[in-house]
């Protein structure tokens, strides 16, 4: 099986009340461990990249190509994705034409009528060519040096309007922040979420910032429209943990602890284990 676009996937999810996990990538061991996860979880999979991510890894094609041998060399049984994550315009269209089967294109920092253009544009040229779009209304808080700012809430007025556009699925800040979430996070917003999933008329919603969200949170979000939920930093902390703890025990120093393939097992079975627990939290398992 090939990749495929994330349409079909998240139309299934949207409709059977669950969530696909969205999980970035970035480097091939992270790549085998999605990989490895999904399958042993039975779940269909989004794997995406930032821009940042896929110019670590050698760029858009050799993205493409990874992911698609290493489905082919591990039989990966799954439905899988390959989505470009928070795209620049000239980003997704690159992305587009490397085989990515699925984009995002971030319009949330231009001015509204500016992202309803650039949207436009680019859900053509992706439709034209079978390959899923996701774009955002309104930005999504974070961490950015060191300041961590309040999660923001879209307008739903706005939703509608790039929904009415023919978009696949839409990103919407919710008060859901990338990074860490501080002691003090007011949780999710789901005055705002019912108000958005109303505007948006059955499209579905995908929630960014999903690391360390409790999961009655992600739950209830899943009964109101979202299908799609991305984790990146949650893969991240597990891995380094991982790996700190086998060098702070020595473990490195014994044998050939220090081989990369000895070195980066622990943080990488740490990812596979994390990986299929949120399958199971987002009731992706099974499903595919
Ligand atoms: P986290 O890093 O907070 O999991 O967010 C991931 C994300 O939303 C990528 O777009």
């Amino acid at each position: 099986m090939v990749l495929v676009s994330a349409k079909e996937m998240i139309e299934k999810a949207h409709e059977g009340h669950y969530a696909i996990p969205a999980f970035n990538t970035n480097n091939l061991e992270w790549t085998k461990c999605i990989l490895t996860a999904v399958e042993q979880a039975k779940s269909p999979v989004i794997i995406q990249a930032s821009e940042g991510a896929a110019k670590y890894m050698g760029g858009y094609k050799m993205v493409v190509d990874m992911v698609k041998d290493l489905h082919d060399s591990m039989g990966i049984t799954v439905p899988v994705a390959l989505h470009l994550d928070h795209g620049t315009y000239e980003g997704a269209k690159k992305c587009i034409d490397a085989g990515f089967t699925s984009v995002m294109f971030d319009g949330s920092h231009y001015d509204f009528e500016e992202n309803m253009a650039k949207s436009k544009e680019i859900i053509s040229l992706a439709h034209s060519v079978g390959v899923s779009v996701e774009c955002e209304v309104g930005g999504i808080g974070g961490t950015e040096d060191g300041v961590t700012s309040n999660g923001e809430l879209a307008d739903p007025a706005e939703c509608k309007a790039i929904a009415e556009l023919g978009v696949d699925f839409l990103a919407a800040g919710i008060g859901n922040i990338h990074g860490k979430y501080p002691a003090n996070w007011a949780g999710l917003n789901f005055d705002r979420l019912n108000e958005i999933n109303e505007a948006v008329n059955g499209k579905p919603l995908v929630l960014h910032g999903g690391s360390g969200i409790p999961f009655d949170q992600t739950s209830k979000a899943i009964t109101m429209g979202v299908s799609k939920i991305n984790v990146n930093t949650e893969l991240q902390l597990v891995f380094a943990e991982a790996t700190a703890k086998y060098c702070a025990e020595g473990k490195h120093n014994e044998g050939k602890g220090y081989d990369p393939r000895k070195l980066l097992k622990p943080g990488c079975d740490a990812i596979v284990a994390k990986a299929i627990e949120l399958c199971e939290a987002f009731g992706s398992a099974n499903k595919a």
